[in-house]
């Protein structure tokens, strides 16, 4: 069985490595020690992070034979733009700490694999030389206090090429992280650079601005592309992000890093889906290491999901080539998945496709 992504493989050289989690190794072995305490960290004591891995392990899926025969077909369209994988990067701080090229070398290898990177409001390049690139990318936004700022940096990004942007909701407070209690590592605000100044400057998520649905709202009116919120995790949300003009939203704990006795992705996506009503897109993130990850969130009903860590890895193992790395593989896993579970094309999964034990029958 192929597909027209393992086609496209035969060019590129073998994966240095089985899985995720050995990537995360190299990478370990790559970064400062300051670097890698920032990327791995977790709010509080890990619950939230190490129940995502396991709520995501604990899915089964059935396994299916035959089907009508052709090819397994993991692509998907996200609002208008074909992804060859249900995968996108999502949005991390801290990449100039990661690798020289930060998060331009980020959208380049994402583009390499055929999907796209969430770039994070709080990097260290400015959204016109994201832009430069020429390659497709999303913007996240922390929504500043000063709705005017928010729906400037929407237009710039509208006119730089982005093809969306994402205001990430789940920064209210910053939680206490376990290897960075003070938040970030030092150095850190000289060395980002505002995207909308182009020089140092406190970054917005510092000024305590409390989300409003009405700011989001205000933002609506001013900005002509998708837009998503990040960092739901419960209906009622869902429907208001919807109706305050949400094109999409994205189920995320920020990888364990906030609230750490938060549900995850995967627990809250059925009853989320539902309050959707198919108004909006509904993405998820967390913990996602295989591809069997990737279509374990699907069949609970995400249109497509992000990782987080993951590229940042690849990132600090091989750049922009590490970072096409990574999705290769979770490709190359979400196709054998898929092909197993009788889902040739993304549309074709669903529900059904999760195992349930048996009830055993009534005495
Ligand atoms: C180092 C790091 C920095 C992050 N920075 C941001 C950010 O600036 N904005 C945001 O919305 N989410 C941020 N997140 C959360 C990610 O977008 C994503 O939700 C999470 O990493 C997914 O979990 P995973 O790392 O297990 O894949 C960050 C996560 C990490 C690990």
């Amino acid at each position: 069985m192929t597909s027209p992504a393992q086609g496209h493989e035969v060019a590129l050289p073998p994966l240095p490595y089985h899985s995720l989690d050995d990537l995360e190794q190299l990478a370990r072995a790559r970064l400062d020690a300051g670097t890698w305490a920032y990327v791995s960290d977790v709010a509080e004591d890990g619950r939230t992070h190490a129940r995502e891995k396991a709520v995501l392990e604990q899915i089964v899926l059935r396994q299916r034979g035959l089907g009508d025969g052709g090819t397994v077909d993991p692509s998907t369209v996200l609002f208008g733009h074909p992804l060859a994988l249900p995968v996108l990067a999502a949005p991390t701080s801290g990449q100039p700490f990661v690798h020289a090229d930060a998060e331009r070398a980020m959208v380049r290898g994402c583009a390499l694999a055929g999907t796209l990177a969430v770039v994070p409001m709080t990097g260290s390049t400015l959204i016109e030389d994201i832009g430069a690139q020429g390659v497709p990318w999303w913007l996240q936004l922390y929504l500043p206090s000063d709705t005017g700022t928010a729906g400037e940096i929407a237009g710039r990004a509208a006119a730089a090429g982005a093809r969306a942007l994402v205001v990430s909701i789940d920064v209210p407070v910053l939680a206490r992280r376990r290897n960075v209690p003070a938040g970030y590592p030092p150095g850190w605000n000289e060395r980002l650079i505002s995207l909308r100044q182009g020089s140092p400057e406190s970054l917005f998520i510092l000024d305590n601005a409390p989300f409003t649905w009405k700011a989001l709202a205000a933002l609506r009116d001013r900005c002509t592309l998708p837009l998503l919120v990040k960092g739901v995790l419960d209906p009622d949300d869902v429907r208001r992000a919807i109706d305050h003009g949400a094109d999409g939203v994205v189920l995320s704990t920020h990888g364990g890093r906030q609230l750490d006795c938060a549900p995850t992705a995967a627990e809250v996506l059925p009853s989320v889906v539902e309050a959707a009503e198919g108004r909006c897109r509904v993405l998820a993130d967390g913990g996602v290491r295989r591809g069997s990850h990737v279509l374990r969130l699907m069949v609970r009903g995400a249109d497509a999901v992000l990782i987080g860590r993951p590229a940042l890895w690849g990132l600090a193992v091989d750049g922009a080539h590490g970072v096409r790395d990574a999705f290769r593989l979770l490709q190359r896993e979400l196709i054998t998945a898929m092909g197993l579970t009788g889902c040739w094309s993304t549309g074709a999964v669903h529900p059904d496709v999760e195992w349930h034990p048996p009830t055993p029958p009534a005495r």
